[in-house]
């Protein structure tokens, strides 16, 4: 069976190789063949992910009377959820956000989201005071728990200081640890773990309310976490960076467009998976603007080695097959398409000089008082 890719999948991407020459499109039209596009085989499903419900707050401390907070709340990669300090409220950003808990269960919330932000004002603005900090400084905390396909579940509080880690929340010991080895940083670890009930409340709620508000969450917004978007992949080739591999060809295989994340892109030389090394090398995967993503998976190769590739994409829309897209040496940049520029113009010159000896005999045969060879 074949894929229908997108039509950007189709043909060489110019940019990235620039010394991609033009008889490339003329090439064009062979890549439309159904046999350019990548076939489909059988594969293994992908693991089940974990889910993760985290919330994000920002908090801006201007100086000792002036603070600036915004924070959101994510499903996954799915924003669900944000509130700025304008108003303090919740806002509900995708349709389903508000089920899952009664309008009491929200107000309760949000009551309990305020007095958190207040404590942790106050607290924040006694410890920079006491500890000489400099204002203006930038706070992030992310609080946030993960269910795993194995039923067990993990809860974690990480606060970061302009921007580096600063203190996390041990939930399991329910103790608070020190990312930084200086002395506001201990100071703050051991202010913190004297509060003893703050700990508890806090074990409570990444352990049990975060992870019962995850499942609701996952129950009603199931339909947005299944949604499947399918990969378009292609193939090309570019010459590697001048420092780079030793290699005198790089194999890239682009894939975009795919939703969930999860994905597999392996390499495959004469049908066997490249195993990990020096040879292969990735972008990791990358957002796209639309919530969907990207990745490149890049092969090392020497030209005319008499080797087949091809890439072998693996992802959960694809209904439990993959995607296989060949790399077609005389349609890429590479010795290929050189091999058969080289041919094409040794053709053409063998064509041209046919045509100017017979027409060069053709002026002797009128040129008079000429005598024949
Ligand atoms: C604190 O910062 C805010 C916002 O930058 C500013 O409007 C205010 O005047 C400042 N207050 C003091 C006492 O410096
Ligand atoms: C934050 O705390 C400071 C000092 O305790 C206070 O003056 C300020 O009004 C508080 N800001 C907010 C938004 O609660
Ligand atoms: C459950 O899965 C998570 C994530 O894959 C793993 O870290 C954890 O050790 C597993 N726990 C058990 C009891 O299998
Ligand atoms: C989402 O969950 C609801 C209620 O549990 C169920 O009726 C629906 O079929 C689910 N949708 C998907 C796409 O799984």
């Amino acid at each position: 069976m074949w894929v229908t890719l997108g039509p950007s999948s189709r043909c060489p991407d110019a940019r990235l190789s620039p010394a991609s020459p033009s008889p490339a499109r003329m090439l064009l039209p062979l890549l439309l063949l159904p046999w350019a596009w990548g076939a489909r085989t059988a594969s293994p499903p992908l693991p089940p992910a974990s889910v993760t419900l985290r919330l994000l707050q920002i908090n801006v401390f201007h100086n000792t009377s002036s603070t600036d907070m915004e924070g959101m709340a994510l499903l996954g990669d799915l924003e669900t959820h944000s509130m700025d300090c304008s108003t303090c409220q919740i806002r509900f950003l995708q349709p389903w956000a508000q089920r899952g808990l009664t309008p009491k269960e929200w107000q309760d919330l949000e009551l309990l989201i305020h007095h958190y932000l207040f404590n942790f004002n106050r607290t924040v603005n006694r410890i920079a005071q006491q500890q000489g900090m400099a204002y203006p400084f930038v706070t992030q905390v992310s609080v946030s728990c993960e269910f795993h396909p194995n039923g067990t579940s993990r809860g974690f509080y990480e606060a970061a200081v302009n921007g580096e880690d600063f203190i996390s929340f041990d939930a399991d010991a329910g103790t608070w640890v020190a990312r930084q080895g200086d002395k506001l940083a201990l100071y703050t670890r051991d202010l913190l773990n004297h509060e003893r009930s703050t700990a508890i409340t806090l074990q409570f709620l990444l352990r049990a309310t975060c992870i019962n508000e995850l499942k609701s969450f996952v129950r009603y917004g199931n339909e947005s976490l299944e949604r499947q978007e399918r990969p378009v992949a292609m193939v090309f080739a570019r010459a590697p960076p001048p420092a780079g591999t030793p290699a005198s060809l790089l194999l890239v295989c682009r894939v975009t467009g795919f939703y969930p994340r999860p994905i597999r892109v392996a390499w495959l030389q004469d049908g066997e998976e490249v195993g990990p090394g020096g040879r292969l090398s990735s972008s990791g995967i990358l957002p796209n603007a639309d919530l969907t993503y990207q990745l490149r998976s890049s092969l090392a190769v020497e030209p005319g080695d008499g080797h087949s590739y091809a890439c072998r994409v693996e992802h959960s829309s694809l209904g439990g097959q993959s995607l296989l897209i060949p790399w077609e040496q005389s349609w890429g940049w590479g010795p290929g398409l050189a091999v058969g520029i080289t041919l094409g113009a040794l053709a053409v010159a063998a064509v041209a000089g046919v045509l100017w000896r017979s027409r060069r005999r053709g002026y002797q045969d009128v040129r008079p008082g000429e005598s024949r060879a």
